[in-house]
């Protein structure tokens, strides 16, 4: 009995979608992970799309909440939004990674075979596991 009774506490713990799962198989193949600029540079040929940690530093610094009391909150809310539409409708009028990363690269396939859980976890992960790094 206390077995079933903990099966069911610890249910949605062992169903949680883990975000840097999702990302080593949808997002690594194309996105490194953590990388300096000047690596990143030396390794450009062989690579599809920009570091991740790039790609995270930059929708960070573009999307700005102003005069808000609790802008840190609302900043996470709006970028993890953003990334998870943007994942679902790649766009060249809307990217907010650097002109020359899609001039390079070109624009994003769409990740659509990805589920709402999946797309949100990932989108989290990407805000969340750059928090204190910087793209240098
Ligand atoms: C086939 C290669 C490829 C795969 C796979 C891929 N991406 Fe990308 N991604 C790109 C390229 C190229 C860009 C740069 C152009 C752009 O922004 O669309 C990009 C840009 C991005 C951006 C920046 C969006 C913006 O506003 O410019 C985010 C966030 C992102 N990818 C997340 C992901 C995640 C999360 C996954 C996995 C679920 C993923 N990508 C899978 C190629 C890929």
């Amino acid at each position: 009995m206390q077995k079933i009774i903990l099966l069911f506490i610890f249910a949605p713990l062992l169903f949680a979608i883990d975000g840097e799962d999702v990302y080593k198989k949808n997002c690594k193949s194309c996105h490194i992970d953590m990388i300096s600029k000047a690596e990143f540079r030396s390794q450009l040929k062989e690579r599809q799309a920009p570091p991740m940690i790039a790609v995270a530093t930059k929708l960070k610094n573009t999307i700005i909440i102003q005069d808000r009391e609790n802008s840190e909150e609302i900043h996470r809310f709006t970028v993890i939004s953003f990334i998870k539409e943007y994942l679902k409708y790649p766009s060249a009028e809307y990217y907010a990674c650097s002109g020359s990363a899609v001039n390079r690269f070109d624009i994003m396939p769409a990740q659509d075979h990805l589920s709402e859980e999946e797309l949100q976890a990932v989108s989290e992960w990407i805000y969340d596991n750059y928090e204190d790094e910087d793209y240098n």
